[in-house]
């Protein structure tokens, strides 16, 4: 199954896409995780992007499509991939598909993930994540134990860039460079919008009636 799970920041990708990957057993691919993850390592790769997503704009297209290209060539990939945060760029797209046409799994469909923009910022303020991937939020999805991670027992803490100003930039960034990529798969015919708002269980059922018919 070769899925894009699209939206806006605060759409739900992530909560989503970590359940869907254990269900369909496909691997999460969060661009978003990797960077992080070479941050927190102190890596070359992490020192560039550091300084464009604690501004709330996008990594250099480039850096993004050697990521993404290396990721799908692992071998975890074989039974399938589910996209998160990627693409984000026409330039992206355009690589996504070269990059999947020369491993022979094309894209299936991609998942609009819909919710109004006030819905977002509530969201990405009351965030609390983990080093693990899981993500939580004190009001909507708060964890059993009050600021654990109750998959890893870890100590959860708020992301560098869910201050207001930053999120304000990154829901800019995404009108600006993201969206139009929704006419850009809706062309291609690959495009099923969801309904991202109501209880997180509601959201999961219709993406996984929707995905069910790609088993
Ligand atoms: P990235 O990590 O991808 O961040 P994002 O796109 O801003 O998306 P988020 O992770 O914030 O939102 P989400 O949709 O995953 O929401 P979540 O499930 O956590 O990217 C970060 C940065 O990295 C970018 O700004 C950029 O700089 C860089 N980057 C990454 N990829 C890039 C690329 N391809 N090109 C260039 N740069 C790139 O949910 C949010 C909150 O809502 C949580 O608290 C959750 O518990 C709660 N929630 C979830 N669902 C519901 C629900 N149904 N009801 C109520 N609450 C809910
Ligand atoms: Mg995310
Ligand atoms: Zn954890």
């Amino acid at each position: 199954m070769n899925v894009v799970l699209f939206g806006p920041p605060g759409a739900g990708k992530g909560t989503q896409a970590k359940e869907l990957a254990k269900h369909y057993q496909i691997p999460h691919i969060s661009t978003g995780d990797i960077l992080r993850a070479n941050v927190r390592d102190g890596t070359e790769l992490g020192k560039e992007a550091k300084g464009y997503m604690d501004k709330g704009e996008l990594v250099p297209d480039e850096v993004l499509i050697g990521i993404i290209k290396n990721r799908l060539a692992e071998s975890d990939c074989k039974p399938g991939y589910l996209l998160d945060g990627y693409p984000r760029t026409t330039p992206q797209a355009d690589a996504l598909s070269a990059i999947l046409e020369e491993i022979g799994m094309p894209l299936e469909v991609v998942l609009n993930i819909d919710v109004a923009d006030e819905e977002l910022v509530t969201r990405l303020c009351g965030r609390y994540v983990c080093t693990c991937g899981e993500s939580y939020h004190m009001k909507f999805n708060p964890p059993e134990k009050e600021n654990v991670c109750d998959a890893c027992g870890a100590e959860l803490y708020q992301r560098d860039d869910d201050k207001e100003d930053v999120i304000r930039q990154r829901l800019d960034s995404y009108k600006e460079k993201t969206q139009p990529l929704i006419n850009y798969y809706k062309e291609k015919g690959l495009l099923v919008d969801i309904n991202g708002t109501g209880a997180i269980d509601r959201v999961f059922s219709d993406i996984s009636n929707t995905l069910d018919q790609y088993k």
